[in-house]
């Protein structure tokens, strides 16, 4: 799904996402594990205020996993919830729920001393497009194929899915807009596939996203497309990769569109090897 946002649909966004605010005990911040800063939104802690959060780096199968160390520890360093997982083979919940309920811990204790039932933890999912959300909610479902509130005179807008006896999880999850102030997170959320029909020219994302991997995957890169392993001109690189793959055009020049397209798939499938296309040390220079 590709969204476009204008000012109008991101106040609309933030006022749907603050009405369902007072329903949840807490928000689980579903990133991209690849991407986790590109994939952020810019207001989510104004938008959520006070109310606990879970940090997600979902997608974690095909990020790179010594960066996904990095970025655990970079969140938890900010004194952030956070755990790395992979929604479409889902074996956290457990870990999700844990999770959430040791960062409830004090808000439900109060509430056991006031003499309250004990209850379920309610969460809510936000995101920016294609980050995975529906996937989650899906592998959630489907652990605990339970939906309550499907039942005539009981509103069908707010569903929750039941995920364990522990964990309620709101069915529509709230969709953020991402970041789209620089021009470095356009090209990371395009090379990962979060934005498809892109605004942005693919060589300009094909430059930047080979001058990222030539100097943090140089190895992933020779050995996908036989590379020498000189990557000081990226022009002369894509001619090299055109060259090896014989994608050339009448005239035996190298057709760059092909080369473009070939390489962008090709590194959304994995092909390249498990890529993050940003670290925590990145952020020193924003
Ligand atoms: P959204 O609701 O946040 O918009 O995202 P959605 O669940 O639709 O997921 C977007 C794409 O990301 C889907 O691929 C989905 O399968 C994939 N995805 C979600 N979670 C994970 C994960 O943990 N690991 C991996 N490897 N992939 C995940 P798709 O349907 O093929 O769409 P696309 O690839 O054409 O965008």
């Amino acid at each position: 799904m590709t969204v476009q946002w204008f000012p109008g649909h991101m106040a609309k966004a933030r006022r749907q996402i603050e009405e369902k605010l007072k329903l949840v005990d807490i928000i689980f911040e579903l990133l991209d594990a690849r991407i986790p800063y590109s994939s952020s939104n810019p207001m989510m802690n104004e938008i959520i205020k006070h109310k606990p959060k879970l940090v997600i780096l979902n997608k974690a199968d095909i990020a790179d996993p010594e960066a996904t160390k990095k970025w655990v520890a970079y969140y938890e360093a900010k004194g952030q919830h956070v755990i790395a997982i992979d929604s479409l083979h889902l074996n956290s919940i457990k870990q999700i729920t844990d999770k959430s309920k040791g960062i409830l811990k004090e808000k439900f204790e109060k509430e056991k001393a006031k003499g309250l039932r004990p209850r379920p933890v309610r969460a809510m999912i936000l995101g920016i497009p294609n980050v995975g959300k529906s996937t989650l909610i899906n592998s959630l479902a489907k652990r605990k194929a339970a939906m309550t509130g499907n039942r005539p005179g009981v509103t069908k807008a707010q569903q929750w899915i039941k995920v364990e006896r522990e964990l309620e999880l709101l069915d529509t999850p709230g969709v953020l807009w991402p970041k789209f102030e620089d021009q470095r997170v356009g090209y990371n959320l395009a090379v990962t596939g979060a934005i498809k029909d892109t605004i942005l020219f693919l060589d300009d994302i094909m430059l930047y996203t080979l001058d990222y991997l030539s100097r943090r995957y140089p190895s992933h890169l020779i050995a996908r497309y036989r590379l020498k392993g000189e990557f000081g001109d990226k022009v002369a690189l894509l001619d090299e990769i055109g060259l090896n793959r014989g994608f050339l055009a009448t005239g035996g020049v190298v057709n760059y569109e092909k080369v473009y397209e070939t390489v962008l798939r090709e590194i959304r499938d994995v092909k390249l090897g498990r890529l993050t296309f940003e670290l925590p040390e990145d952020m020193d220079e924003r």
